[in-house]
């Protein structure tokens, strides 16, 4: 079932995310259709939705299952008056919305393991994909694609993603409204958009911060080329992850991929916020 733009902007209360609304029975990745509508010169905000991705991108170039009726599959197109280096708190702005529109849908909170994954129960519930195009020193635009696993069962992912995968069915023990939550989730991403605008990252981190699984655990870092462990300790300014070594020294990590070690009562309690 393909919904109509108008049933889902209906009473909502949007000023930008999605006030532009395209929705599609299949593309092949919401992404790359936010980005030649930013070619062609769609407003900020234009969010494209789909019932099903045939080439869904997850990151790092990994595929992203995108069945049909299942999830939600959707892009927002930004083109914020930031620096390419501000872009990743885009990455966490995404987390938080997905994180509080679950919460409000269904009671649970979503925890969020920086910089992308949306988790319920220790599993992978949802990601994002924030693709930046830069013109110079300024970002001509960004689409934020978001991805969650809304009403699979265990069956409907790949075996190879059924130990590290669950849905928001899986977790309540029943059916999520998809409407309801892709309403909820425009709104927040709205509201964090506007607020990241006018007070600047420092409420948006604030609030990822009580979300973030990864902060207080030890982690293992798999840069380029290099690999190391610390602990998480903190989010920098631009939302970067800020790891303690073993020998005391802090480093600063963009993009990477952090694997979680062992546990710790930070993690426990972290796992109270997801909820599930
Ligand atoms: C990840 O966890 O690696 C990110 C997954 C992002 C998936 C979403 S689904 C909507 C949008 N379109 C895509 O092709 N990918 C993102």
């Amino acid at each position: 079932m393909v919904w109509k733009p108008a049933e889902i902007q209906e009473g909502l209360e949007i000023a930008v995310v999605g006030r532009v609304l395209h929705v599609f029975e299949e593309v092949g990745s919401t992404n790359d259709e936010a980005a030649r509508l930013a070619e062609a010169g769609a407003p900020e905000g234009t969010a494209v939705l789909a019932e099903r991705q045939f080439r869904g991108r997850g990151r790092l170039g990994r595929r992203w299952e995108s069945p049909a009726g299942l999830g939600i599959w959707t892009s927002i197109l930004f083109r914020p008056p930031l620096s390419p280096e501000e872009a990743p708190l885009f990455s966490l702005l995404g987390g938080v919305a997905a994180s509080e529109a679950i919460g409000e849908v269904t009671g649970h909170l979503a925890g969020l393991k920086w910089p992308n994954d949306v988790m319920v129960a220790e599993k992978k519930a949802g990601g994002i994909l924030a693709e930046l195009q830069t013109e110079g020193r300024k970002v001509s635009h960004l689409v934020l694609g978001i991805g969650l696993n809304v009403n699979h069962t265990r069956d409907d992912f790949s075996e190879g993603l059924r130990n590290r995968a669950t849905s928001l069915r899986m977790a309540e023990g029943k059916e999520v409204s998809r409407l309801q939550l892709l309403r909820v989730l425009y709104v927040k991403l709205d509201h964090w958009y506007d607020r990241l605008l006018r007070e600047g990252p420092a409420p948006l981190l604030a609030r990822y911060r009580t979300l973030c699984l990864t902060l207080g655990r030890e982690v293992q870092v798999q840069g380029e080329g290099e690999t190391f462990t610390g602990e998480a300790v903190d989010l920098s300014p631009r939302g970067e992850l800020v790891v303690r070594l073993p020998t005391g020294d802090l480093r600063t990590v963009m993009a990477a991929d952090v694997t979680l070690r062992g546990s710790s009562p930070e993690a426990r309690r972290s796992g109270d916020v997801a909820g599930h």
